[in-house]
């Protein structure tokens, strides 16, 4: 027994920098990821994928692989258990992934269909690559282009949004924007590849896996097959990244027919080149645009159509053209989504889903729209900043975009610009400059949260938290420290195991804010349980927490985190490369818990943005319906000598609500940061790309070096 000492110590944890809890184990391999950690009598399961993009399995033959050294099992639709797929989950209904090889149908290229189960995973992946399915090939569709023929407007909220009349403002405008801009398919392929081990424990199911929650995925599992949610455990301590990507995924699911099949721990991991076709991705979007302005550059109308493609098992809708809606006051305000199904992997979530690419559209167009109506861009900016919400009529939880400007300015040198393109030369270069806003929503789910007062005078939080690089275990720690007026190396916060009850997922920028909120109300009953000087028994005193009636009592506001971004661009006259000299990001992102790992969080999102504006794109071969490259040599990613000198910093901007001020900043980051590029490349070159990624063949295509001629 020993006595606390708990409401009497510091505070101040939360604003401090403070090293990953986890980065030594990480650094020297002591970390384990899920799959690695050994189990005993462990089974290893390959995964067989589809050669064709759309028709029948006919025949699986089985019986050459069975008779190869260790194996054990070849899973497929003929023999595999049976699971229900029609549920609601946490994020909707399933993806139809998770009934593969419950029906012969093939929807896409690389559709599971086979799982060889061996001894080792080498004698697995032999067998796995000598299986000979037979096809019953149909023609396939994976054409995408706006407007083309079965494109629809999904029902369900925010798909479409209309205030005012946009023909009759566009007709009264003195300037006018109609543009259309094109993202390609892009993927988050994490450094590490999905991985699951199931395994049955005195009939419980144990699943060791990565992902973004372990509740859900609990959850999702359980309902599949049918199992008493008390009965199913998932762990998932380390995560290689995820960025969207780690849900409910067929490796977990038959990880757990297998292991259900053999009676013994099966694993299953995701080849790099499987999770192209299995690990979901971004959606190419083709986007219109169009704003009117009066003479000033007054906005009277603002209007945005955004296509994405989803698979024809799955409708999934990249929502560009959200992301207009918090940002600018126009008269006639319309924004839409529409989507075509195609013979192709069901895209996702990928790091600021809609966002990213209709950020892209939408700063680029109003950089178009300063350029017609010879304003500053910031300026147009700041004439067109809402006083309440443009589309939802409702006040700021807080909006802070012009003092991000201001500062991103004065620090970038913007007032000295010379707004007029392709003038600045610096040998073969030509250089340009250009900015674009960020926005992203600030929401908060429910979470249940334990806290302990040990006897040892330290504290342990439980949390199913899940830390997929961000750094949300350190987040937590500080979080706690605080609410529990200790000292961080006093609070232990374990995470990542559905056993510690329901909580949100790392994901819509929402983990850190979703659990740090239960934390705070779990730390702060346990401090009122705890007497001072009082004796701790040796199992310590616990308080429980969770957020649903606080969550559910919010009021009603727009909330949105907020950016300025800037970039400075070199643009190579004759290969039509361009180089990002600079990028700066200036953030309102509510309250900031660790300014580290949120630094780095920052410019690990305006990286991707710089890769999105200059290099990603997966080719789909319309012959196959398969990509060209799926693998990181021909996806092309942004590498150390393709990033410059990246800053990003933030103003002062705690959510009035939040115990501790926090809005969220897990994917602001990626939000403009290719349109700021876009712009700068036509700063430098007179030329604007609507087009990423903004590829040499492009730049040269479109005249780069001819300056003001060019735009002739
Ligand atoms: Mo994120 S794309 O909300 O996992």
């Amino acid at each position: 027994m020993t006595t606390t000492t708990a409401t009497t110590a510091v505070t101040g944890a939360v604003g401090t920098s403070h090293t990953r809890i986890e980065g030594v184990a990480k650094v020297t391999g002591a970390a384990r990821y899920a799959g690695e950690l050994p189990f005993a009598d462990l089974a290893h399961g390959w995964l067989v994928l589809s050669t064709i993009a759309r028709g029948r399995v006919r025949e699986i033959e089985a019986d050459p692989v069975l008779r190869m050294p260790g194996v054990l099992a070849v899973l497929h639709h003929g023999n595999a258990p049976r699971v229900d797929a029609d549920y609601v989950g946490m994020l909707g209904r399933p993806d139809p992934i998770a009934e593969a090889f419950q029906h012969d149908r093939v929807p896409f290229m690389g559709w599971p269909v086979a799982l060889v189960v061996a001894e080792t995973s080498e004698q697995a992946r032999e067998a796995a690559e000598a299986l000979v399915v037979h096809y019953e090939q149909e023609p396939h569709d994976i054409a995408f282009s706006a407007g083309r023929p079965g494109t629809y407007t999904p029902d369900g909220e925010g798909m479409r949004t209309e205030k005012g009349d946009l023909e009759a403002q566009l007709a009264a405008s003195a300037h006018v924007v109609d543009a259309e801009y094109s993202t390609p398919e892009e993927h988050h392929i994490s450094m590490e590849p999905h991985a699951a081990t199931a395994r049955w424990d005195n009939g419980r199911l144990e699943v060791v896996d990565s992902n973004q929650g372990s509740t859900w995925v609990a959850d999702e599992l359980a309902k599949l097959f049918s199992l008493d949610p008390s009965s199913v455990r998932v762990l998932s301590e380390h995560v290689g990244g995820a960025f969207g990507s780690k849900g409910l995924r067929i490796h977990q699911i038959l990880a757990v027919m297998a292991a259900t099949t053999l009676d013994r721990p099966v694993r299953v991991v995701m080849t790099r080149r499987q999770m192209f076709s299995l690990a979901g991705y971004r959606s190419p979007t083709a986007q219109r645009v169009r704003l009117g302005a009066d003479p000033e550059g007054r906005l009277l109308a603002f209007d945005h159509q955004g296509h994405n493609l989803s698979s024809t098992v799955h409708e999934f809708v990249e929502t560009s053209a959200a992301f207009g809606r918090p940002m600018y006051a126009a008269d006639a305000h319309h924004t839409v989504s529409r989507v075509v199904r195609l013979d192709v992997p069901t895209p996702t979530y990928v790091r600021a889903p809609g966002e990213a690419p209709g950020s892209f559209a939408v700063e680029s167009a109003i950089d178009e729209l300063a350029e017609k109506c010879g304003v500053d861009p910031i300026a147009l900016r700041v004439r067109n900043e809402p006083a309440v919400g443009p589309v939802s009529g409702l006040p700021f939880s807080s909006r802070n975009l012009l003092a991000c400007f201001d500062e991103g300015a004065r620090r970038f040198g913007w007032a000295d610009r010379d707004p007029r393109p392709g003038l600045r030369r610096e040998g073969r270069w030509l250089l340009g400059t250009g900015t674009a806003a960020s926005a992203f929503p600030v929401l908060v789910a429910p979470s249940s949260a334990a806290v302990t007062a040990e006897a040892d005078d330290t504290f342990t939080v439980r949390i199913t938290a899940a830390d997929v690089g961000t750094g949300a275990r350190t987040a937590l720690t500080l979080i706690a420290a605080d609410a529990l007026a200790v000292t961080p190396e006093r609070v232990r916060v374990r995470i990542a195991d559905s056993d510690f009850g329901p909580a949100m997922v790392a994901g819509g920028s929402m983990g850190t804010r979703s659990w740090g909120w239960a934390i705070n109300l779990a730390a702060r009953e346990l401090r009122e349980k705890l007497v001072p000087g009082g004796q701790i028994p040796p199992e310590g005193i616990t308080a429980r927490a969770d957020t649903n009636e606080v969550v559910a009592a919010l009021s009603q506001k727009e909330r949105h985190s907020f950016g300025a971004q800037f970039a400075e661009v070199a643009v190579d006259t004759a290969t039509g490369e361009v180089r990002v000299r600079r990028l700066l990001g200036i953030f309102a992102a509510g309250r900031i818990v660790n300014p580290l790992t949120a630094r780095s969080q920052f410019v690990g999102g305006m990286t991707w943005g710089l890769s999105m504006a200059l290099h990603e794109e997966a080719v789909r071969d319309q012959a196959s319906g398969g990509l060209v490259s799926p693998d990181l040599a021909g996806y092309h990613v942004a590498a150390n000598a393709d990033v410059p000198d990246i800053e990003a910093d933030w103003v002062a901007d705690p959510d009035e609500d939040d115990p501790v001020g926090i809005k969220g900043i897990g994917e602001i980051g990626i939000v403009g940061t290719a349109a700021a590029i876009a712009n700068a490349v036509w700063h430098a070159t007179g030329v604007r790309h609507r087009t990423l990624p903004i590829r040499p063949d492009r730049v040269l295509l479109a005249g780069a070096g001819h300056g003001e001629a060019a735009r002739a």
